[in-house]
């Protein structure tokens, strides 16, 4: 995929905030410090556009960017974050299940795993959720890079198990260290845009 332009939009936190072009929506969700930002960089070969940061829950709302004028990338807010309040994490729900529930332009939702653990109670809960909300999901296995390329097969088994991913959700190793699944992950988006 030729990226001819990549631009940061808006951050929502309204649905009134939400872009009005219909542009067709790629959305991402996962733990906090999963990755989803460094994933969004790699994925549109840049280096720092999404903000990506060690310090987990730094997004808070949903991060939109633009790329080739052809699709939106919707980064957000890390889950599972301990030191979000309360009232800050029943926000963030609210605020993801009613994206989840209506809107229209979202083609597919990237639900972001780190390789190297076996998906928490938050990640099997936003999983069924989607599959609740009959939302076409693909499984981004992320942090490839982070252990041994021997154990790629086991820890995947290890998370579609978990998760018991749908057959036909589509799962993918990636790794924004090294670059590994970006070309797939494409393929997978642009499959899902063109439908
Ligand atoms: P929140 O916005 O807080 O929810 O986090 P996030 O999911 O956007 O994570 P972010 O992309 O900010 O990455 C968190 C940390 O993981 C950063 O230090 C990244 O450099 C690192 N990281 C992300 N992806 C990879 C990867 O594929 N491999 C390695 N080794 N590190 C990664
Ligand atoms: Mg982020």
């Amino acid at each position: 995929m030729k990226i001819t332009q990549a631009e940061f939009v808006i951050s929502a936190v309204k649905p009134h905030q939400y872009p009005e072009d219909a542009l067709p929506e790629i959305a991402l969700a996962g733990r906090s410090n999963v990755g989803k930002s460094s994933l969004i960089n790699k994925l549109i070969l840049r280096k720092n556009l999404a903000r990506t940061s060690s310090q987990p829950g730094k997004t808070q709302q949903l991060n939109y960017y633009r790329v080739n004028d052809q699709v939106y990338l919707v980064d957000f807010p890390g889950y599972g974050y301990a030191k979000v309040s309360k009232t800050q994490r029943v926000l963030f729900g609210e605020m993801i299940e009613r994206y989840l529930q209506g809107r229209e332009p979202l083609k597919l939702q990237l639900l972001i795993i780190d390789i190297r653990h076996e998906p928490s109670e938050q990640d099997q809960q936003m999983y069924k959720w989607l599959k609740h909300y009959e939302i076409p999901t693909c499984v981004v296995v992320t942090k490839a890079d982070k252990i041994p390329k021997s154990k790629w097969d086991k820890h995947i088994k290890m998370v579609k198990k978990t998760l018991e991913v749908d057959p036909r959700d589509s799962v993918v190793l990636f790794s924004s260290e090294l670059g590994i699944g970006r070309e797939q992950l494409w393929d997978i988006i642009n499959e899902a845009i063109a439908t």
